[in-house]
């Protein structure tokens, strides 16, 4: 086994993470791979971004490393620093490093959140450049001919103040993403949840009712990700009403008013 090897070992996904696509998604990541170009996906939470890269990742027989972006995260977290070990200061790549290195595919999860310091970072990187410049090492990397960046991001989130300025979006291609058209949907969540169509229809007939109340104040519908807890629950004795109640309704919002109108739509499916 060689030390190559070893190092991607981790970060490898080797058995096929369940996705079901829902328009030509694979298609177009599978090219963008190819031509080395920035992948960005935009779309709410829990509609299956991260899957959808976990599976590509599989597909492409890439090594993934993913890092979730938060607002104390700087660029020398991305790229690595020096550390005191055994009395010797060592150098250890960060994740982005790494990635950049071993042809991995850098998955920056939610990354509006990051440090305004990381885009320096990234538009080398993300241009016909392809380098990242360690400054505390004054060394230049060219990326291996296989890294590939991926950022994500929910535009329901974006505030004047944290959208992605135009001269990053402009270094991306784009792939859209939201809730699956409802007999995907249900399968999904028959699937993931292991619980029967019919029963995984109804969750989705709901989240569909609850996804059109959000004008009523909701900022966002119930995710897949949310109906397949509720999926998980009923597999677990839960009735279809308290599962829907816990997963779908208490989640979304404190406001008394409505959550009685949750619970009326639930009502409405009984
Ligand atoms: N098309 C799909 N095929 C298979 N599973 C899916 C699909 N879409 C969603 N899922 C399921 O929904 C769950 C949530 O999706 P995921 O974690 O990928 O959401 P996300 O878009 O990354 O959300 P966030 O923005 O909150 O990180 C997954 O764990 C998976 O079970
Ligand atoms: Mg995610």
């Amino acid at each position: 086994m060689t030390a190559d090897f070893d190092s991607k070992k981790p970060f490898i996904i080797d058995t096929e993470p369940y996705y079901l696509a829902t328009g030509d998604e694979i298609a177009l990541f599978s090219a963008a791979a190819v031509a080395r170009l920035p992948v960005m996906l935009k779309g709410p939470t829990g509609c299956g971004k991260t899957r959808f890269v976990e599976h590509m990742a599989f597909r492409l027989k890439r090594p993934l490393i993913t890092v979730a972006c938060h607002e104390d995260l700087f660029a020398s977290d991305l790229i690595g620093r020096y550390l005191l070990k055994n009395d010797e200061t060592v150098w250890v790549d960060g994740p982005l490093t790494r990635a950049v290195r071993m042809g991995a595919i850098c998955y920056l999860d939610e990354v509006v959140e990051a440090r305004k310091d990381t885009t320096v970072v990234i538009h080398p990187l993300t241009d016909n450049r392809r380098t990242l410049s360690i400054e505390k090492k004054g060394e230049v990397i060219q990326a291996h001919p296989d890294f590939l960046m991926v950022i994500s991001y929910n535009p329901g989130y974006q505030s004047v103040l944290k959208d992605l300025k135009q001269s990053t979006r402009q270094r991306f291609v784009a792939l859209t993403f939201d809730y699956p058209p409802p007999e995907d949907e249900a399968r999904i969540v028959a699937t993931e949840g292991c619980i029967d169509t019919d029963t995984a229809m109804r969750l989705v007939t709901l989240a569909g009712k609850i996804r059109n109340i959000r004008e009523h104040g909701l900022t966002e519908g119930a995710s897949t990700r949310l109906l397949i807890y509720a999926a998980d629950l009923i597999r677990n004795g839960v009735t279809f009403k308290s599962a829907c109640m816990a997963a779908l309704c208490q989640p979304l919002t404190d406001d008394d008013r409505l959550q009685e109108t949750l619970s009326d739509l639930i009502d409405d499916l009984l």
